[in-house]
């Protein structure tokens, strides 16, 4: 493996800006092998050296991988010129520029969204031939029960220009006004929820994506906060798509 320079390597850690972990090995708090290392650019083996901090053994991530609750009013991408982006959320974070979402959701759509440095991963979640699901909760116009379930999730439905593939639809309640269900699709076509439940007359009220293949949205997570995946949720994803 490529070696890295100290400061680098903490940063990437999470123990801080460049700055601040430059402050850290000058206290001579950190340790390579055992031995006191006090210059920041001194290279080292991410695989074969351990590294500590003031003696607790830190540990190298060549990825980092959160599970985010995007809030409504933000857009899903990496930079915009007028509105705000759903990465001004992990702005403090000393490898914040290398992270990127997984996928889209609309700047009024909520929940889970997969925020990483891992490209491999996020171009094949996002790929077609994976099948991925994603399952959303929706409050959209008016009753569905009426609709004939079964036949959607073996022939999905004709859009204007686009004929879906099949999709699930499970009803958590209905009144004369309006609908709650679950909706799982296994494309990422853009609108493709707002899309589908328009063409068949129920137009989405509000849409908030809960689940992306075995990973589902810690209940745990309000609005705008964001937590690591566990190792067994990383390992379970990373499966479903080869890796
Ligand atoms: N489908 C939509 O219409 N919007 C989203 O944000 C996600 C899926």
């Amino acid at each position: 493996m490529k070696k890295v320079r100290l400061d680098k390597f903490l940063a990437d850690a999470g123990f801080g800006t460049r700055k601040e972990v430059k402050k850290l090995i000058k206290q001579k708090r950190v340790k390579i092998n055992g031995s006191v290392i006090n210059n920041p650019s001194h290279h080292l083996n991410p695989e074969e050296d351990s590294v500590s901090v003031d003696d607790a053994p830190v540990e190298y991530k060549k990825h980092h991988y959160f599970m985010f609750n995007k809030p409504s009013g933000y857009i899903t991408a990496t930079q915009d010129k007028e509105m705000p982006t759903v990465m001004e959320f992990f702005q403090h974070l000393p490898f914040y520029h290398k992270l990127f979402p997984v996928g889209r959701l609309d700047i009024d759509t909520e929940g889970l969204l997969i925020i990483t440095d891992d490209g491999q991963l996020a171009h094949r979640i996002a790929h077609p031939k994976w099948e991925i699901e994603k399952e959303y909760y929706a409050v959209v116009r008016g009753d569905v029960s009426h609709l004939d379930r079964d036949r959607l999730s073996t022939e999905g439905v004709k859009l204007k220009d686009y004929q879906t593939k099949p999709f699930r639809i499970d009803i958590k309640s209905t009144s004369p006004e309006k609908s709650e269900i679950l909706i799982t699709v296994t494309e990422g076509k853009y609108h493709i929820v707002k899309r589908i439940m328009e063409e068949l007359g129920h137009p989405v009220l509000y849409l908030k994506r809960l689940r992306i293949g075995s990973l589902s949205l810690d209940d745990s997570l309000s609005e705008g906060q964001f937590r690591e995946l566990s190792e067994e949720e990383l390992k379970e994803l990373k499966k479903s798509v080869n890796l």
